[in-house]
């Protein structure tokens, strides 16, 4: 079969497609045929082993020390399902599903192994392959960690990195429960973050959130510059900060941080969960989330997208399309906004 593979760390170009043995499922697995993945910023961390200060070692353990453990990229994929083990049951060849690999990777190439016990979950048939690719492993991601805070109508919750793949995804879920969500990202992303639900916008390079005395039930940083020690003091008593991305130091203090100042952080995801993704799945199809894509690109172009994603620019998601997905649904029912179809490819 075909993959993006990348045998080395490094930049871009150490990623290239080539042919590869074929995966045949064991008794508890699914092959999926893989019609999109997304390069995200753990494939960006996990090729280039751009890691947060401290951690390089626990990620060598996952990622390889000298070379990479799993050659295959991408941490998510929505496919058909090709063939089942013995021991699967709830899906069956022909089914259209989404799942998060997570740290087994995987989704850069035509087919992909996913155990019963990974998080997957059969996709709406009202959305692309495409789309529901693209809301895998930011949807995921927040809705993993809000499940661990209390976000619900009235909340206010300020999301640093609020236009990436994880923040925009935060933007739309605590939005969509009625939360007032800040969102921090540049001001050329006010107008997309505004339009995925967010009621205030700050431009991070203009504004530092923490130093006008206003003040938060929760905080998210997903971008590793928003440690406790910093916004201790724009958190309320009884609050949350979610450590999404942080460095091995804002981790190790984060239990007595949280003592010290009354709040609860959280520092990980924990395993992610079907039922998570089935959720974010659900917001989709009624409507509650949508699909922010930046750009799409053919597997065959896989450098091109690792070298966009290298920017720490992308918004929303950067989509790569294996397979030619069968047309089953009628435009109108993508899944795919006027927002995005404005977002993508606009840079
Ligand atoms: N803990 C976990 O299990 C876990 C899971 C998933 C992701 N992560 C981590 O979470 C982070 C975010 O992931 P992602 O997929 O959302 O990344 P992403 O799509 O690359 O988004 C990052 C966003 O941060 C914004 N940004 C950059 N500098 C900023 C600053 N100084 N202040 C505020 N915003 C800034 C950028 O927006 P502008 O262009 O508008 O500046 C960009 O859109 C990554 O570090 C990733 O490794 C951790």
């Amino acid at each position: 079969m075909k993959a993006a593979v990348y045998r080395r760390f490094g930049g871009p170009d150490v990623v290239h497609v080539e042919h590869i043995a074929d995966l045949e499922p064991k008794a508890d697995e699914l092959l999926i045929r893989v019609h999109a993945s997304t390069v995200s910023a753990a494939d960006h961390r996990s090729r280039s082993r751009d890691i947060p200060a401290g951690l390089a070692i626990p990620s060598a353990l996952v990622l390889g020390f000298f070379r990479p453990r799993r050659p295959v990229l991408g941490m998510d994929a929505a496919g058909i399902v090709e063939k089942t083990g013995d021991d699967i049951q709830g899906f069956a060849p022909g089914d259209e599903v989404a799942v998060m690999l997570g740290s087994r990777f995987g989704g850069h190439a035509e087919y992909a192994l996913v155990k019963a016990t990974d998080a997957v979950v059969h996709k709406p048939r009202g959305l692309r392959f495409n789309a529901a690719a693209s809301l895998i492993f930011g949807g995921i991601t927040a809705q993993a960690y809000l499940n661990q805070a209390t976000v619900q109508a009235d909340t206010s919750i300020l999301v640093n990195g609020a236009s990436g793949a994880v923040g925009s995804a935060f933007v739309q879920i605590a939005s969509a429960v009625g939360a007032h969500v800040t969102a921090v990202c540049s001001r050329s992303n006010h107008a997309l973050v505004t339009d995925l639900g967010a009621q205030r916008t700050i431009d991070y390079r203009t504004h530092d959130f923490t130093e006008d005395g206003t003040t938060y039930d929760v905080i998210v940083d997903c971008v590793g510059n928003a440690p406790v020690a910093r916004v201790a003091d724009s958190v309320r008593r009884g609050g949350a900060v979610l450590l999404v991305a942080a460095d091995l130091r804002s981790l190790i203090h984060a239990k007595r941080d949280a003592r010290r100042h009354g709040i609860s952080v959280i520092t990980g995801p924990g395993p992610y969960r079907a039922a998570d993704l089935q959720h974010v799945m659900y917001l989709a199809e009624v409507g509650d989330i949508r699909p922010v894509i930046d750009r799409t690109y053919p597997l065959d172009d896989i450098a091109q997208a690792h070298r966009y994603v290298d920017t720490g620019r992308k918004r929303g998601s950067v989509v790569i399309q294996v397979a030619q997905a069968i047309q089953t649904i009628p435009p109108s029912a993508t899944g795919e906004s006027a927002t995005t179809a404005a977002v993508s490819n606009r840079r």
